[in-house]
């Protein structure tokens, strides 16, 4: 089995720059997919003059964004700069979404910090004109803290609503199977159990999601040198309900390119953008290795295989610092 992965790369500002000279877009340049019409911007979430250009008349349905926070962005600042940032990616999205249509923000609470910024966050969604709509909890099976605290586990998905949007539910199951008895009902003269009742043997989707693994190196859709990466199946069950086919679906903070692959397989059309070119790229090549080899991610392997394999340097950088041997297979 071939093993060629590549650290965070965030991390790593030297082989960061190594990087850029392979990436095909830099500030402000937007790549246009020519089978699905998706789009790919290098473009800052608070430059609404660039945003415009990307769209072109177009409106989202859909807005599903995970701004980064205790990232690189934000490392050293606070709660409040935070979200003084935010409002204006906020009212961008809006600008740019139809009259009936949802908002989705993935969003982090710091248990040792008074949980910020998500009560900031959410008192600042108060002045706009999002409805707030649901406050989905997704489990994560590995957490961190487990001596001194409850295990954390947890991440926070906010659901807003302009209008009156689309919500198909319907046919919208977890992997969650059924396992409560006792909700009885007559039916047709016969005492029925609910299991007996229902259509399928699983949960519908409720807004605590305990059926989705996190991203992490062993799973197939794992992208190399990414950091965030959120689960392709969350990404689709929000895709699924709150869009229809050929809508347009937007993310504002693509990195590794989840929304992009999501939007593809389930028939969107999606327009995404990263303030990083390497983000930008590695979301189209997830795109193009998806649509060449079925792949949703490099589990194994790293987006910048090819060039690295032929980059003297850079392979030199990763085996001097990493002991990543590129020649070989393991
Ligand atoms: C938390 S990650 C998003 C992860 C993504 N949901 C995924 O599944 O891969 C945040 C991303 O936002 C990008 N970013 C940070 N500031 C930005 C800005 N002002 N405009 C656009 N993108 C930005 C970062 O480069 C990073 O790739």
């Amino acid at each position: 089995m071939k093993n060629f992965p590549i650290p965070r790369i965030d991390k790593d500002t030297e082989l960061h720059d190594m990087l850029l000279k392979y990436c095909r877009l830099s500030e402000g340049d937007i790549w246009i997919d020519k089978k699905n019409n998706h789009k790919v911007g290098c473009i800052d979430s608070n430059n609404l003059n660039d945003l415009k250009k990307l769209f072109g008349r177009k409106k989202a349905a859909l807005a599903l964004h995970d701004p980064p926070y205790n990232m690189v962005a934000f490392q050293e600042s606070d709660a409040d700069e935070f979200v003084e940032w935010s409002k204006i990616w906020i009212e961008n999205s809006k600008a740019l979404m139809q009259s009936n249509s949802s908002l989705y923000i993935w969003l982090g609470a710091d248990q040792k910090n008074h949980f910020q910024p998500f009560a900031e966050f959410i008192l600042m969604m108060k002045e706009t004109e999002f409805k707030s709509r649901s406050f989905i909890t997704m489990r994560n099976q590995r957490g961190y803290g487990t001596q001194k605290n409850w295990m954390s586990i947890r991440q926070e998905l906010l659901y807003y609503t302009l209008g009156k949007p689309q919500f198909n539910i319907e046919n919208v199951y977890t992997d969650i199977p059924k396992v409560l008895k006792g909700y009885y009902k007559e039916v047709a003269g016969k005492k029925t159990e609910n299991l007996e009742r229902s259509k399928s043997r699983n949960i519908r989707a409720g807004n605590v999601w305990i059926d989705i693994q996190q991203v992490f190196h062993l799973l197939y859709e794992n992208v190399n040198g990414c950091f965030a990466q959120k689960p392709l199946k969350a990404i689709e069950r929000v895709i699924e309900v709150s869009s229809s086919k050929g809508d347009l679906v937007i993310d504002f903070f693509a990195h590794s390119g989840t929304t992009l692959i999501a939007s593809e397989i389930l028939d969107r059309n999606c327009f995404t953008i990263d303030i990083d070119p390497i983000y930008c790229e590695i979301s189209i090549r997830r795109l193009e290795n998806f649509r060449k080899s079925g792949k949703r991610g490099w589990q194994n392997s790293n987006p910048f295989e090819y060039e690295i394999k032929k980059d003297i340097k850079l392979k030199k950088y990763l085996f001097d610092k990493y002991e990543i041997q590129f020649d070989k297979s393991k």
